[in-house]
């Protein structure tokens, strides 16, 4: 059996248990968010041998340093362990605007001088220990703002705090960017096609926008899927950008039966996600395609793009962590 030692104490670590849940069942403060390797919440450091897969998304002076995600650190010997200082990673965003979407969805917007591309995301801490990852929906070029699309889970521990506490004007902690879900204008000429479940809106929104903005010379369609109708949200800013840009198209997708519907009648959603991508993209060899959303519909989207053609150096996928509603 190994063993973490972290000022001067010793703990075994369990077979398959990572750094984190080990400190965590020995009920040491560690901070921590996504415990799937995104958020880097819960970075530690270690002087000695460290796995290689837990080093994952850090850059090469992080590495070089000695830094590890210890959510996905499962030692291999005994490891001696300290907390880096981390408050220089972090900046403080103030709320300017907070806006209830729909009953599952909340808009932040937040004034902070960070520099993003749109479709990467940020970890927000709500105190010390607790973070969470929201992918980014504005244009640094074209807002003063860094928007987020938080899906509320009424009983999570941040997406109520976050609904509920915070007020206009709070500062509130920030981390990152991260993340390569970005618009590359090289590829001006490629047909987009973006495929957004619930709040992986947010990040393809982003990327619309970015790409639109810049001149994108071919198709920019967007598919935005739900669940159930009531939780469409954003479709008079997507209906705007229609009008504004000749190249972009919207459908709208939703799982539940159409005869139970009142679809919002601009634009009304009439198909499954993947029989509107059979309908409408029967063909996607050449079409670069953004898929954002949960992990399961991620898979099933990346697997239906591959079938229908797309290459899979030209599928980009976010998937967002999948909290349990008591988490999240
Ligand atoms: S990266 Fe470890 S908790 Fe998010």
């Amino acid at each position: 059996m190994t063993s973490i030692i972290l000022n001067a104490q010793e703990f075994a670590v369990n077979d398959g248990e990572t750094v984190l849940d080990t400190l965590l069942r020995n009920r040491v403060a560690i901070p921590y968010g996504c415990r799937a390797g995104a958020c880097q919440a819960c970075l530690m450091m270690s002087d000695g041998e460290i796995p290689d897969d837990c080093q994952l998304g850090l850059s090469q002076e992080r590495i070089q340093e000695g830094y590890f995600l210890s959510c996905q650190c499962e030692p291999e010997q005994t490891m001696q362990l300290q907390f880096p200082a981390l408050s220089q990673e972090k900046h403080l965003a103030t709320v300017v605007e907070k806006t209830q979407l729909n009953p599952r969805t909340l808009r932040l917007r937040l004034s902070c001088r960070l520099r993003w591309r749109a479709g990467q995301y940020i970890t927000l801490w709500i105190n010390d220990r607790t973070a969470r990852c929201y992918s980014i929906a504005s244009v640094a070029s074209l807002h003063n703002f860094i928007e987020l699309h938080i899906r509320i889970y009424p009983t999570g521990a941040v997406s109520p705090y976050l609904l509920n506490a915070i007020e206009i004007g709070e500062q509130l902690a920030i981390q990152g960017p991260y993340g390569e879900c970005v618009y590359d204008p090289k590829q001006a000429q490629q047909a987009l096609l973006l495929i957004a479940a619930g709040t992986g809106l947010a990040p393809l929104l982003g990327l619309a926008q970015d790409a639109l903005s810049q001149g994108h010379g071919s198709a920019v369609h967007l598919l935005f899927s739900v669940k159930r109708h009531k939780d469409f949200y954003g479709i008079s800013e997507l209906q705007i950008l229609q009008q504004q840009y000749a190249n972009f198209h919207v459908t709208l997708a939703c799982d539940e039966a159409v005869a139970t519907l009142t679809p919002p009648p601009e634009l009304p959603a009439t198909a499954s996600y993947s029989a509107v991508l059979h309908r409408d993209f029967a063909q996607l060899r050449g079409t670069k395609v953004y898929i954002c959303g949960g992990d399961d519909f991620v898979q099933r989207a990346q697997k239906q793009c591959f079938m229908q053609g797309a290459s899979r150096r030209d599928i980009i996928c976010e998937a967002f962590i999948n909290f349990s509603p008591s988490e999240a």
